[in-house]
């Protein structure tokens, strides 16, 4: 059996065989994106970008000790060092956004991996979805109680298997035959989340009454060579049942990447952000923006196009509509975005979102509440 660490080697070989690959199969075209995006942008457009977030929801800088919030923030930092460090070894999209997500999976403070909430039954079943923006090949999987990093299992259905989506024991047997250790339930139990499905069930309280947030931990990430990945992972919503499955394994919905647009990972009350499709829709929406543009101004879509909609902000514009419908329908969270400009941003409804971001220009910052962001592009509300 094999180890996360073996796991994670065995994964980074496959992608970088899957890189030269890719590279020889769209040679012509990213060298044409890369010479087009330095004479538009000049040296200063940013080589790679990574976001993370690790959940948004009711959250008060009133309501969280000076040691609490450090300890999220070390913990944001962690990650989002992971996956930037990925990236600036000249490393892929898709394994920059595996090594940002494994350590929120491996942390007690995230609900993904070893923090997971627990169903009505009192099990722990996850959920995780990843996306190539390169070829929009996908991976998911949903209802897993065997598998400590579910984000890397998510990926080795995208690469091992004809399929997208597995769920539960199929899924689990998948891992075992993919070399993945057997996980015992008690590794995911935390005596905080126990508390918690025991006080919504003793007080009759919603999920969002005993957890305020939604402790989702996504990341999504540009690479030097312009390519987008997003990746998503969860435990869900505490005392969720019927075999409920929230939006983050659902491909289009918590999780979107495509190299023509931008690269999305949603954390929220995952029945309205399956209801607006909010990953895909945003991307759809950028993509859109641009064909309409290249087509009024009478020529085939070029970096000017592009160029136009960084400095109309269209990025921001269409990540908070499309926030703004989730709200419209009664429900809340947020998104972390980049694009293929290198811009990485983020959107949420909710007064706080754990989340950080970091650039090749330099940018390196975490924040929890809205409002923190200090790079002064892609600021947050402040509620
Ligand atoms: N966004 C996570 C869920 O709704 O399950």
């Amino acid at each position: 059996m094999m180890g996360a660490s073996g796991l994670v080697m065995q994964a980074m070989k496959t992608q970088i065989i899957a890189a030269l690959a890719a590279t020889f199969a769209f040679l012509a075209p990213v060298a044409a994106i890369a010479d087009n995006h330095a004479d538009e942008h000049g040296e200063d457009a940013p080589r790679w970008s990574i976001a993370i977030h690790g959940g948004a929801g009711t959250l008060s800088p009133d309501n969280m000790t000076p040691e609490r919030r450090a300890e999220y923030e070390a913990a944001l930092q962690v990650a989002l060092d992971a996956g930037a460090q990925v990236l600036k070894n000249g490393g892929t999209a898709m394994e920059a956004v595996q090594a940002a997500i494994l350590p929120m999976e491996d942390s007690e403070l995230f609900n993904a991996g070893r923090g997971a909430v627990f169903t009505w039954e009192g099990e722990n079943e996850l959920d995780a979805s990843i996306m190539d923006g390169r070829d929009r090949s996908a991976g998911a999987v949903t209802g897993v109680t065997t598998v400590r990093n579910p984000i890397l299992l998510a990926d080795k259905v995208r690469t091992e298997s004809p399929h997208v989506f597995l769920m539960g024991e199929g899924a689990e047997q998948f891992a075992v035959k993919q070399g993945f250790d057997v996980t015992p339930p008690e590794y995911f139990y935390t005596q905080r989340r126990m508390e918690s499905l025991e006080r919504m069930k003793a007080e009759a309280l919603s999920s969002l009454d005993v957890d305020h947030k939604f402790g989702t931990v996504g990341a999504v990430a540009l690479d030097s060579q312009g390519n987008l990945a997003a990746g998503t992972s969860t435990g869900g919503m505490t005392g969720k049942r019927w075999g409920r499955i929230g939006d983050a394994p659902v491909i289009g919905a918590g999780t979107y990447a495509d190299n023509r647009s931008c690269a999305v990972s949603a954390t929220g009350w995952g029945e309205y952000f399956i209801r607006v499709g909010v990953a895909q829709e945003i991307c759809t929406r950028l993509r859109m923006t641009l064909y309409r543009e290249a087509y009024a101004s009478g020529g085939d879509l070029n970096d000017q196009h592009r160029a136009w909609m960084r400095e109309q902000g269209v990025v921001q514009k269409a990540a908070d509509a499309v926030m703004a419908e989730v709200k419209e329908l009664g429900g809340d969270g947020g998104v972390i975005l980049v694009t293929p400009d290198g811009d990485a941003l983020f959107s949420f409804n909710t007064t706080g979102m754990y989340r950080g971001r970091a650039t090749s220009d330099g940018v390196n910052e975490v924040a929890i509440f809205g409002g923190e962001e200090g790079s002064g592009t892609g600021n947050t509300p402040d509620h």
